[in-house]
């Protein structure tokens, strides 16, 4: 009896240290994945609020305030690279509401676009009234603007029924855009440059006043860099040459507002494959010598447009041969003589 029981004092002895080890271990481990999670979940509020607590920064709605104001997302205005639009009613203001795609797709889009447009304000850039991020769900929301967007119009076969837009209105609407431009480019702390200037982001209201939209893809450009390295963006018909070379400036912006010009003035799309193999670009109907430098600044193109600034005179345009320039489509838009390339 005694040799057993001093035997099972030993075993004890050995394995008491071991379970106290082990329950202690495992005490640990718990502690610190439960903390570990917890932080987590902090840092996603954290993640979360920071947008709230941004000053200056547009309202901050919640899913279920969207839901509601755009009827479950019942009428649906277009659809975009990220996302749906919708339309929507807040109090008393009508609103675009955009919800981006769940897959994950665009976040950066998202924060790009509410820290940039969400800080700054201008007539010819779309208001971004608030937005809405909650656990998944991403939404912007924007003015509405009745007329939509500027494709709808200018084309030659344009996909509604009113009369084509007179030329009046088209300069209007170029100078709108050139303001818009004009004031990322040279009024803001940081330059922005847009990158994907096409008239599918460029909205209208009731009165056909143009304002840019979609900063998804934009840029912010410190004073005191001259160019940004960035990843290839944009769309194809509307991309600067630089973009082969991957030095990027404000300047690309310029050119596709170049070729926004000329799709407004002319009524037909720079890219169209429809037609014969030589004249599918637009732009290379343009004998052209093509170099960034040389692409005036936006404020210089809106004092040329207002009549404040003679374009003969102050700016170099000898880049651009106009004797070859072939206006298909604005005959059919209105009778009234094509203005001259250069202006
Ligand atoms: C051009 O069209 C706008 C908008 O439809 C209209 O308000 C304006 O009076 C027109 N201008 C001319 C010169 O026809």
């Amino acid at each position: 009896m005694k040799v057993k029981s001093s035997s099972v004092r030993r075993v004890v002895a050995i394995l008491a240290p071991v379970v106290g080890f082990i329950l202690l271990s495992i005490l640990f481990l718990g502690t610190y994945f439960i903390r570990k999670r917890r932080t987590q979940q902090q840092y996603e509020m954290e993640m979360e609020e920071e947008f709230g607590e941004l000053q200056g920064t547009p309202m901050r709605f919640t899913f279920q305030q969207l839901k509601a104001a755009t009827e479950q997302f019942a009428d649906k205005l277009g659809e975009g690279g990220f996302g749906s639009v919708f339309k929507g009613q807040f109090g008393d203001e009508r609103i675009a509401v955009k919800r981006l795609d769940r897959a994950g797709q665009g976040k950066k889009e998202f924060s790009a676009e509410v820290q940039t447009i969400g800080s700054i304000h201008h007539i010819n850039l779309v208001r971004l009234i608030g937005f809405c991020a909650e656990k998944s769900h991403r939404l912007l929301v924007y003015e509405y603007m009745p007329k939509g967007s500027l494709d709808r119009w200018i084309y030659h076969q344009h996909d509604n029924d009113s009369p084509p837009l007179n030329w009046s209105t088209r300069c209007k609407i170029i100078t709108h855009i050139a303001k818009g431009l004009a004031y990322l480019h040279e009024e803001c702390m940081k330059k922005i440059a847009h990158l994907d200037i096409k008239p599918q982001n460029i909205l209208l209201d009731d009165d056909f006043n143009a304002k840019l939209s979609d900063f998804g893809l934009c840029k912010l450009i410190d004073r005191d860099m001259s160019q940004v390295f960035t990843r290839m963006r944009g769309t194809l018909g509307y991309l600067a040459p630089e973009w082969l070379t991957s030095q990027i400036t404000e300047k690309a912006d310029v050119y596709s507002f170049g070729v926004v010009v000329m799709e407004v003035i002319s009524g037909r799309k720079n890219l169209e494959n429809s037609r014969s193999e030589e004249s599918i670009h637009l732009i290379t109907q343009l004998e052209e010598k093509i170099d960034c430098k040389r692409r005036p600044k936006m404020s210089e193109v809106v004092k040329v447009l207002e009549g404040a600034m003679n374009a003969e005179s102050n700016i170099d345009h000898n880049f651009v041969v106009t004797s070859q320039v072939y206006f298909g489509a604005a005959g059919n838009v209105v009778s009234s003589v094509p203005p001259l390339a250069s202006h």
